[in-house]
């Protein structure tokens, strides 16, 4: 049988027709839903979510209009080892993708798609990743089988009709296309997260799509952001190098904006790996001698940036999304204020803990936790069994899906379709050792190196090992869409280009907020007196603030940071500033690894400073 369109008036592209009508003749939902992004079918596809049991409504008057979903445990984080990009050639992929030639894969989904959507309703939702009609923008429709995946993008993104009108009757979108990959029999009860065990996340770069099979979570399913907004973007990014466009970078980044007391306003972007504090850095609160001295954070992004020259060589950023996907666990009042504030209303959280009076609880949020919970997969909790058998209320990778305009310091221009021009660029890991708290790079090519070379340690939020360090170049390792050596090439080639036309690069420092002492206790407290940091590199910026040269660039002494405030010793300020040769020795072993692995295209520049960096160190 054939599954009636019913599309809409509104939609006048035939392009995009033929395709639905071809996905659903393959993977034969029951029916199919044209989303409008309105609050009713927002509010609708909640009340049936309620009604299936998918969501619970939590208690309406400590959090109105927010609701909790719980996923399958096998469902929890991103699947790296299940994410292929099937470009053309292995070669193009690289050697840190999967890849899996585009026949061969083809024919698996082709397989897998096969009636995959059987008894459930088939979403289309349109959506834009940045402003709509930015020049920046871009615009997809993903298919999707999860009405949880309907919600979640109506809040993570620009979604609804209104992305028809920028489409026209032939623009051009990203197809993408997501199933839980459980198909009902006819009569047969869904369960509450339908998943399967056997997870695809697919692009083609070539062609611009994107397929994901099996998985409802996250950066799974939630296409526009990982999948899109990094893996096919940075491919976009890439092919736009020409002769006549140094191309386009989309990256792995929170944007800020900063008020100073010289009453000059600046823009930062800052790339971490998963996991490692970028929503808390977007909405830091200064420490209140600072806030008195006219410093003040805003938030234009918290995970991607993607990041364009206009015609004088300055970099434009936007954010392409419209909302945030946070990690939940350790988010607290004085780690995050504004966060505890933004998820007071409004808001979907996924395997955090429900408190007997409806509410929310996760590890970190109160010092002294409730004495009897649900946790995260529907059982009793209590901090006994927490002690005696280590069992987790809230899931380490559980998270709050949150519109931005729900973030009480939400930058004024974060949804300027020009974006905003950035000053600096931050690059930080997650590492106990080696790495200072701060350090700016002598110029562009040395803060290129200093990102590609990143490591850091793993943490919950893809499946796997947690802890080991890894390197994970520009914080991109699972979101690079193309070979990492190319990337690199591409970041030192559009600075080269805006340097030949004289533009002024934003300067590149290199953080780590994550040294700990000998018992394994964090030294820097991190979080709002980070902004200490921030106010070093923005005076670095304008000439006024000093520091010292070593091997890899400069970083401040003890008396170059406001310490207004705040009491942090000399000794402590030592343990995080310090370099180890004999640590940074086997660093630069790591180094070469990481530039065998990529040696096929790997910049020879890197290289370079590779040697003179070694020979600094002695
Ligand atoms: C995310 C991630 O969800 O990086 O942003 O895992
Ligand atoms: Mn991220």
């Amino acid at each position: 049988m054939i599954t009636p369109l019913n599309a809409p008036e509104y939609v006048r592209h035939e392009g995009i027709k033929k395709w639905v009508a071809a996905i659903a003749a393959k993977a034969r939902p029951a029916r199919i839903v044209w989303c409008d992004g309105s609050k009713e079918e927002y509010d609708r596809l909640c009340a049936e979510m309620v009604q299936s049991g998918m969501m619970i409504k939590l208690n309406q008057e400590k959090r109105p209009n927010c609701f909790l979903a719980r996923s399958s445990p096998d469902d929890v984080a991103r699947v790296e080892d299940r994410t292929f990009i099937c470009s053309a050639t292995k070669e193009e992929a690289g050697p840190t993708n999967n890849w899996i030639a585009p026949a061969e894969m083809r024919t698996k989904l082709d397989a897998l798609f096969d009636g995959a959507m059987a008894g459930r309703t088939m979403y289309v939702v349109p959506f834009s990743m940045g402003p709509l009609g930015s020049h920046i923008a871009q615009v997809g429709i993903e298919l999707s089988d999860s009405p949880y995946v309907v919600v979640n993008m109506a809040l993570m993104t620009r979604m609804g009709k209104q992305v028809y009108d920028v489409l026209g009757t032939e623009g051009e979108f990203v197809p993408c296309v997501h199933t839980v990959g459980a198909p009902l029999a006819a009569g047969q009860k869904d369960v509450v997260w339908p998943c399967n065990e056997t997870k695809y996340i697919v692009q083609f770069p070539a062609t611009r799509e994107i397929w994901s099979y099996g998985s409802g979570y996250g950066g799974n399913a939630l296409l526009g952001k990982k999948c899109f907004a990094l893996r096919i973007a940075s491919n976009m990014g890439r092919s736009a190098y020409s002769a006549n466009s140094p191309g386009w970078f989309a990256e792995h980044m929170l944007i800020l904006g900063v008020e100073t007391p010289w009453g000059k306003k600046y823009h930062v972007a800052a790339a971490f790996p998963s996991a490692c504090g970028k929503t808390n850095f977007a909405m830091l609160i200064p420490p209140k001698e600072l806030q008195q001295q006219g410093w003040k954070v805003t938030t234009i992004g918290d995970d991607i940036a993607w990041i364009k020259p206009d015609a004088q060589g300055r970099l434009h950023a936007i954010n392409p999304e419209a909302g945030y996907f946070g990690v939940a666990p350790g988010t607290n009042q004085q780690s995050n204020h504004n966060c505890i504030e933004m998820l007071s209303s409004n808001t979907i959280f996924t395997n955090v803990a429900l408190t007997d009076d409806g509410d929310v609880w996760w590890e970190g949020m109160t010092k002294v936790p409730p004495a009897h919970l649900i946790d995260w997969q529907g059982k009793d909790w209590t901090p006994e069994l927490a002690r005696e058998q280590g069992v987790k209320a809230a899931h380490a990778n559980a998270r709050f899906t949150v519109a931005s305009t729900q973030n009480p310091v939400l930058d004024p221009e974060w949804d300027n379709a020009d974006g905003v021009v950035i000053d600096a660029f931050i690059f930080g890991g997650r590492r106990s050792t080696t790495v200072p708290l701060v350090t700016e790079a002598r110029d562009w090519a040395e803060g290129v190196y200093m990102a590609a070379t990143m490591g850091s340690e793993t943490t919950a939020a893809a499946a796997g090992q947690v802890g080991v360090v890894r390197r994970d170049p520009f914080a991109m390792l699972p979101f690079c869409g193309y070979n990492m050596a190319e990337y690199f090439d591409h970041w030192l080639e559009l600075g080269r280009s805006l340097a030949q036309a004289g533009a002024k690069l934003p300067k590149m420092f290199c953080v780590n907020w994550f040294r700990t002492d000998e018992n394994g206790k964090f030294v820097w407290p991190g979080f709002s007196e980070n902004i200490r940091v921030l106010k070093w590199m923005l005076e670095r910026i304008e000439g006024q603030a000093d520091g010292a040269e070593h091997v890899f660039g400069i970083t401040p002494r003890y008396q170059d940071l406001d310490w207004a405030g705040m009491d942090f010793s000399l000794e402590k300020f030592t343990t995080i500033t310090s370099i180890d040769r004999e640590a940074w020795l086997k660093e630069f072993e790591l180094h070469a690894e990481l530039f065998e692995r990529l040696a096929h295209g790997l910049p020879p520049t890197l290289l370079q400073i590779k040697a003179s960096l070694e020979s600094r160190l002695g």
